[in-house]
């Protein structure tokens, strides 16, 4: 079931999450210069396009990605306004009450677990009830290649606790498969604030 979610700002402190417009050009084409930015998490079809063309490709499916059951946030940062990252809650009730999320963080903006916070203000507004602004969803999951350390930190800490390892199940552009991760948190489980 795809269904049409009202674009959402969540404020959380230093920083909010936000729907992307069109002025986030330039601040998704330079985060998308990073390596690890394009290969985890673009796609195949960014990735194939002209670098400095990426961001507003990315942009085109994100921005009016609310409309077809994804919640696709910026993470922008309180005092400046400035793109930090992204996070995004996609494939909403595709399973009923469950979702996908996924994230990245701009290279300058690392090394504050600004992920792990931003994933957990995600989780927290996508379990909220409906009457009170949010989602409703009972349960979020998320994949990472094993190779990538850094995002299986993130989702731990976020409380998506690790519930296997799939096999091959991530393959690049290029055609290398990677084992992956799945991590899962339920409204039910009690966690800490990052
Ligand atoms: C993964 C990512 C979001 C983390 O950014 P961040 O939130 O700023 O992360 P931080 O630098 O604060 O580090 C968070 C934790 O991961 C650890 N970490 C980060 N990068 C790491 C790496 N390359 N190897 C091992 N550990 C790493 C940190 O030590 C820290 O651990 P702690 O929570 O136990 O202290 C960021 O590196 C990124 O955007 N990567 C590319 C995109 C990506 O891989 N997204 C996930 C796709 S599944």
């Amino acid at each position: 079931m795809t269904i049409r979610l009202e674009p959402t700002e969540v404020a959380a402190g230093d920083f909010s999450l936000r729907p992307f417009t069109a002025a986030d050009e330039a601040g998704v084409g330079a985060a998308l210069a990073d390596p690890g930015i394009l290969r985890w998490t673009a796609g195949t079809a960014v990735i194939r396009t002209p670098a400095e063309q990426r961001g507003r490709k990315w942009l085109a499916t994100r921005i009016d990605g609310w409309a077809r059951g994804n919640a696709v946030f910026a993470i922008a940062d309180s005092a400046t306004g400035e793109l930090l990252g992204s996070v995004t809650v996609r494939d909403v009730h595709r399973i009923p009450d469950q979702a996908v999320v996924a994230y990245w963080v701009s290279p300058a903006a690392r090394g504050r677990r600004l992920g792990a916070r931003a994933l957990d203000t995600a989780a927290r507004w996508a379990f909220t009830a409906p009457t009170e602004g949010g989602l409703g969803l009972h349960r979020l999951s998320l994949d990472h290649a094993l190779v990538n350390i850094g995002s299986c930190r993130v989702a731990t800490r976020a409380g998506f606790l690790l519930e296997g390892t799939m096999r091959d199940y991530y393959v690049e552009s290029d055609g290398t498969r990677h084992d992956s991760h799945l991590h899962a948190r339920l409204s039910s489980d009690e966690v800490e604030r990052p």
